[in-house]
């Protein structure tokens, strides 16, 4: 029996409803401490305790927030398109009390503002299903690592089992989706993601060259491969 995959259907644009945009971060202040606690653990896992870090599409930054406090010695910046969203991760940073140490900026996934080859680690959460030009973005995350920086990027696959899609489905409007704006949230996110025959091929027309692509359920995992471990 063949089964075709579905054709993605890009879900590109940014969050800039405030309604919206105020409701998801209320829901991921209350529901993302697990997904930021693994995050955590692949950084130290890396070794990575102090530099420069670099948060593309942080949404209401709830990564970047939890990272600085576990941390302390990195310094984040942190961006996202849209500047209703930077204004939301802003605020949530002042009532963290870490503000000082996160720099929330509007800014581009194709257009990093950073300097070549001047970050220890770059984060890109939940956003990869956003970006319609995606060996750009690798293209960037090359340029601004430096030698022997770290990556981690994390997001949803399409072609994850239907059967993990329809879990995650629920979960997702029993905790996310009970604003009738966020019911379809997960299931157009997941149908904007990449495969991952496709996002390996994107890596390899890419300039990063060092990423081991692995999936954990509906979660595909592109992390950097320390120095060390390379062949
Ligand atoms: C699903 S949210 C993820 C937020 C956060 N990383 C998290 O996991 O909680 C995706 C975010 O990516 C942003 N975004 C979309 N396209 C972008 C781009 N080209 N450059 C930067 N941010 C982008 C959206 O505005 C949105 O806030």
């Amino acid at each position: 029996m063949v089964i075709l995959m579905k054709e993605r259907i890009s879900e590109s644009g940014v969050i800039e409803d405030r309604e919206l945009a105020e409701y998801y971060s209320l829901m991921a202040k209350r529901h993302m401490r697990i997904p930021c606690q693994r995050v955590l653990s692949r950084i130290e896992a890396k070794g990575i305790e102090k530099g420069k870090a670099l948060d593309v599409g942080t949404g209401p930054g709830i990564f970047p927030i939890y990272l600085s406090k576990a941390l302390p010695e990195i310094r984040f910046k942190a961006i996202d398109l849209s500047p209703v969203m930077v204004d939301i991760a802003l605020k949530n940073a002042i009532e963290a009390s870490v503000s000082d140490r996160i720099d929330f900026q509007v800014g581009s996934a194709y257009s990093l503002p950073c300097e070549d080859h001047s970050l220890d680690l770059l984060l890109c959460i939940n956003t990869l299903h956003h970006l319609d030009r995606p060996i750009m973005f690798f293209n960037e995350v090359a340029r601004v690592l430096r030698e022997g920086g770290a990556f981690v990027i994390v997001d949803f696959h399409r072609d994850a089992s239907f059967i993990w899609i329809g879990l995650f489905d629920l979960f997702w409007k029993i905790f996310f989706g009970r604003h009738p704006k966020a019911r379809k949230g997960f299931i157009e996110s997941v149908n904007s993601s990449y495969t991952l025959e496709e996002c390996r091929a994107f890596l390899n027309q890419s300039k990063l060259t060092n990423g081991k692509l692995y999936t954990r359920t509906i979660e595909m995992w592109v992390e950097s491969i320390p120095t060390q471990d390379r062949r």
